[in-house]
C-alpha cells in the first residue's frame, strides 16, 4: 500500500430515536449515553488499527448509523481529534455525519460544523407527509425542508436521501416529488428503491397481506425517470442510487465502491484493510454493550479479521465496482480473465447490451445496473 492510497474510517453510531419499519441496519433504541465511555471505546478501536496498518493520511471519515446526529457532540469531536492524531487528514478531507431531520437544530448543526464535520447527509426519505407517515418517520415534509435549508447554510457540502418504489406511488407522484427535491438545489442525492428487508415490520406487514410492495415494472419506470430527471438537472448517476454534480461525489463511498481500504469501528461496523500484504474483511461486535466491553477488556471491538482469498476479493471488487457508472479497471487482472466460462459469459453480456468493456475497464450499462444482481450471478457463477 502506498502512502497515497486512499484510506477511510467508518464510525457506526447504533442508536436511533425510534426504529423505522423498513430498516434492518444494526440499530437500537436511543438511551442514556455515557459519552466519555463511548469516546474511549471508539478511540481504542482506532488505535488498534493505527498500530497495524502502514501509516497513511485519511481521505475521509464517515459517521453513519443509526443516527449519529443524536451522538454527543463531544464524542464526534473526540473521534475527529483521534483520527487527526493517529493518521492526520489529507488536505481537504471529507468528514460526513448522517442526520435525521428531527434533530436539525441550528445550534446543534453549528456545533457539529465546529468539530470539523464538513458534509451532512440527511435522511429525508420523502417530501410528502402521507409517505413519511407510511415510512414511520417522526418528521413531516416541512421539517425536512427546514433541515435541508439549515444544512445547506451550515455545511460546505450536504446530501439527502429519498426512498422511492413505495406501494401506491404513481410515476407522476414521483416525478413531482423528485422535481420538488431538485428545486431545493442539492449537489448530491441518494435515491433508494424501497427494499422489504426480512425481519422488519414492513416484511411482517407484507407477509400478513396488509399491503403489496410496488411492482418491479413500477420501480423500473421510476428508476428510468430518475436517470432522465437527474441528468437534466446536472446531477447524473455515478452509482446505482447516487447522483452528484461534477466533483461532489461522496469520496468516502467511492472508497467502498472502488474496493479501497477503510477501517470500521463502532458496533457492527465492517472494514476492508490491507495489513502486511493481506486483504482483511473485518467486523466488530454488533451489540453496543458487547462492543464497549470488548474494547475495555481487549483494547479492540473487532470480532473478526478474515483474510480474503483471490476469488473472494474478485467477487467483492465486481459487486462493488459494477455499481459505479465508471465501472472498474480490470486491466491485466489475470485472475478475472483466466476463467474460460467467464470470458464466454462476458462476451454474451456485452452483446446483450448489459456490459461494456474498453481497455480493461468493465462497466455495467444503465440496463445492466438495473439487473446487477443477475449480472453478477452470471459472471461469478
Ligand atoms: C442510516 S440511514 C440514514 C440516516 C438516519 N438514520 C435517517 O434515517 O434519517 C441510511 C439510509 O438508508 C436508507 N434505507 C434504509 N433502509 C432502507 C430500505 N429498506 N429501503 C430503502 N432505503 C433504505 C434510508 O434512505 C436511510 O436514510
Ligand atoms: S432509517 Fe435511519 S432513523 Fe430509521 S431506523 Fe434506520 S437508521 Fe434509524
Amino acid at each position: 500500500m502506498s502512502e497515497a492510497s486512499p484510506l477511510g474510517v467508518y464510525v457506526h453510531w447504533p442508536y436511533c430515536a425510534r426504529i423505522c419499519p423498513y430498516c434492518d441496519f444494526n440499530i437500537y433504541k436511543n438511551r442514556d449515553i455515557d459519552a466519555a465511555r463511548w469516546a474511549q471505546a471508539l478511540t481504542r478501536d482506532l488505535e488498534f488499527w493505527a498500530d497495524r496498518i502502514e501509516p497513511r493520511k485519511l481521505t475521509s471519515l464517515y459517521f453513519g448509523g443509526g443516527t449519529p446526529s443524536l451522538a454527543p457532540v463531544s464524542v464526534i469531536e473526540a473521534i475527529i481529534e483521534t483520527c487527526d492524531r493517529l493518521w492526520g487528514f489529507h488536505s481537504n478531507p471529507e468528514i460526513t455525519l448522517e442526520a435525521n431531520p428531527t434533530n436539525a437544530e441550528q445550534t446543534r448543526f453549528d456545533a457539529f460544523a465546529k468539530t470539523g464535520v464538513n458534509r451532512l447527509s440527511l435522511g429525508v426519505q420523502s417530501l410528502r407527509d402521507d409517505a413519511l407517515q407510511f415510512l414511520g418517520r417522526d418528521h413531516d415534509a416541512a421539517s425536512a425542508r427546514n433541515a435541508i435549508d439549515i444544512a445547506q447554510r451550515t455545511f460546505p457540502r450536504m446530501t439527502f436521501d429519498l426512498i422511492y418504489g413505495r406501494p401506491g406511488q404513481g410515476l407522476e407522484d414521483w416525478r413531482s416529488e423528485l422535481d420538488d427535491a431538485l428545486a431545493l438545489g442539492p449537489t448530491h442525492l441518494s435515491l433508494y428503491q424501497l427494499t422489504i428487508e426480512p425481519g422488519t415490520a414492513f416484511a411482517k406487514a407484507v407477509d400478513k397481506g396488509r399491503w403489496m410492495p410496488a411492482s418491479e415494472d413500477a420501480c423500473a419506470d421510476q428508476f428510468d425517470l430518475i436517470q432522465e430527471m437527474t441528468n437534466e438537472a446536472g446531477l447524473p448517476a455515478y452509482e446505482i442510487s447516487n447522483h452528484a454534480a461534477p466533483g461532489d461525489q461522496s469520496r468516502h463511498n467511492l472508497i467502498y465502491w472502488n474496493y479501497q481500504d477503510y477501517i470500521g469501528v463502532g458496533p457492527g461496523a465492517h472494514g476492508r484493510v490491507t495489513v502486511g500484504g493481506e486483504r482483511l474483511a473485518t467486523e466488530t461486535h454488533r451489540a453496543p454493550g458487547g462492543y464497549l466491553e470488548a474494547t475495555e477488556k481487549t483494547g479492540s471491538g473487532q470480532s473478526l479479521k478474515d483474510p480474503l482469498d483471490k476469488d473472494a476479493q474478485l467477487t467483492e471488487r465486481l459487486t462493488m465496482g459494477l455499481r459505479l457508472t465508471d465501472g472498474i479497471n480490470l486491466y491485466a487482472d489475470d485472475h478475472f480473465y483466466a476463467d474460460d466460462n467467464r470470458a464466454k459469459t462476458l462476451k454474451q453480456l456485452i452483446a446483450d447490451g448489459f456490459l461494456t468493456h474498453d481497455c480493461g475497464r468493465l462497466r455495467a450499462t444503465t440496463n445492466g445496473r438495473r439487473v446487477l444482481n443477475t449480472l453478477l450471478y452470471d459472471l461469478l457463477g
